[in-house]
């Protein structure tokens, strides 16, 4: 569905708000939002500013499911659908993205928002980056951006990730194009990390239909439906980027980043800026829940899989759950062993059977409690590589992070009678013959 179609089917499920008061960029929208619990919300009078702003479109598992015409029990299986198949997008012209063009792009036009106090400035939280590399072809991934001028940004460019590749052996400046006020298919396609050379759009297009369009200033196609889009050039130039909150809500430190030039801006007349607030419930929603199809795939090799899920109390990204059908005794350890492939930077990953309700953390806690035993089903590596984001590991300057990974099995025993480890159920009455 489109951005705004979906805005207007939301607040007429009565399920957006629109704050109509004037409001501060600076941490003031940031806090509403978090009040809030981040459900979506437009901001109409923003102040200083021509424009709105709106957040909190992919804040829980059901909106976005919502978004993508799906449910949430389904949503893992429409992206693994997609990331098996994607589709070619098409190119139009006359764009909605490009009715305003700006070819002296001055940023402080453009309501970015200060987030919280201790952040090294303001930034681009939502945006999704587009570049070209000339082996692997087109990659959108996000970037958080600091404004540090009129037409400046600092990008963070983690090693590793397609971008940071291929600025890394291109010489000279790297074309990028940023896009703010992105449809949902957009904002999940730029959050998964598929194999190099596999075209994210074409995996947003596969998700739900996104036709491109030529930037006007540089050899890239972005999303048409966009609300802006930034063109610029990621220079060899660096400068400070940071502190900024991660995931884990905690602060990640300050840098030295490449400097992203803005040499343009377009956008819809009405353009609506989309504000994310870093470390919450849509950060986190985004960076975890693409990493479900790709645990989904490894262990689907090994066993039988039935869902997985990554845990919002794990940072949505250290802690996993994989539900599998059980079949042979040693399926959890194999289940356990291809998590792992599927998502390196996980830490703990529990496996669980088709009756424990994955997204309920008390049946979680249930199953622990009644099924697993830790001289017997508890499996440690120790000395792992980790994810930078764990306070808790250990981190030394230009080394990857090092933690223990462990697994819990939490399936039923083998050999044993599995009616005792059975879940005995009430039977639900109709309370309307009770309670007149
Ligand atoms: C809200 C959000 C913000 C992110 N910020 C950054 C960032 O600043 N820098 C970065 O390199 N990756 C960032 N990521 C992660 C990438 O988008 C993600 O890992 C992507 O899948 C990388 O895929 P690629 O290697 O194909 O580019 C962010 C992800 C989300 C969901």
């Amino acid at each position: 569905m489109k951005l705004r179609d979906f805005l207007n089917l939301l607040e007429k499920e009565g399920k957006l708000s629109r704050i109509k008061k004037e409001v501060s960029t600076e941490y003031e929208i940031a806090n509403i939002l978090y009040s809030l619990n981040e459900n979506p919300t437009i901001f109409e009078n923003v102040k200083g500013y021509d424009f709105s702003v709106f957040g909190g479109i992919t804040s829980n598992r059901d909106i976005i499911a919502e978004g993508l015409g799906t449910t949430k029990e389904k949503l893992l299986f429409k992206l693994v659908d997609a990331l098996r198949d994607p589709k070619d997008p098409t190119m139009i012209k006359d764009a909605p993205c490009q009715e305003v063009i700006v070819k002296k792009p001055d940023l402080d036009r453009i309501p970015v928002l200060l987030h919280l106090a201790g952040d090294g400035g303001k930034y681009v939280s939502a945006g999704v980056a587009i570049i070209k590399d000339p082996e692997m072809g087109r990659n959108m991934c996000y970037h958080r951006l600091m404004q540090i001028g009129k037409n400046t940004f600092t990008a963070r460019l983690i090693k590793k990730r397609q971008t940071r590749t291929t600025y890394d052996k291109t010489e000279g400046d790297l074309e990028m194009a940023v896009c703010i006020g992105s449809s949902i298919s957009v904002m999940i396609a730029a959050s998964l990390g598929p194999p190099p050379g596999v075209d994210e759009l074409s995996i947003a297009n596969a998700l739900d239909e996104t036709p491109l369009t030529k930037c006007v200033t540089k050899d890239l196609e972005v999303p048409a439906e966009s609300e802006f889009v930034i063109e610029g050039r990621i220079t060899r130039n660096v400068d400070r980027e940071g502190p900024f909150v991660d995931l884990t809500e905690t602060r990640d430190f300050e840098r030295k980043e490449p400097v992203f030039v803005v040499d343009c801006i377009t956008h819809r007349r009405d353009a609506m800026y989309q504000a994310l607030i870093p470390g919450r419930l849509e950060h986190k929603m985004l960076m975890g829940m693409p990493k479900e199809p790709t645990i989904y795939d490894e262990v689907s090799k090994v066993v039988k899989c039935k869902n997985v899920l990554i845990t919002m109390g794990g940072g949505s990204w250290l802690h996993g759950v994989v539900q599998i059908e059980k079949k042979n005794p040693d399926d959890p350890k194999k289940a356990i062993d291809a998590a792992f492939r599927g998502h390196g930077s996980m830490k703990h990953v529990m496996i669980v059977e088709e009756d424990v309700d994955i997204y309920d953390p008390n049946a979680l806690e249930w199953a622990v409690a009644t099924r697993f035993q830790g001289d017997r089903d508890l499996v440690i590596y120790p000395d792992q590589p980790g994810s930078s984001l764990d306070p808790s590991g250990k981190h030394e300057p230009g080394k990857k992070t090092r933690t223990t990974k462990i697994g819990v099995d939490a399936t039923i025993p083998s050999n044993v009678d599995p009616s005792k480890y059975e879940k005995v159920k009430y039977t639900k009455v109709d309370l309307d013959d009770y309670l007149r």
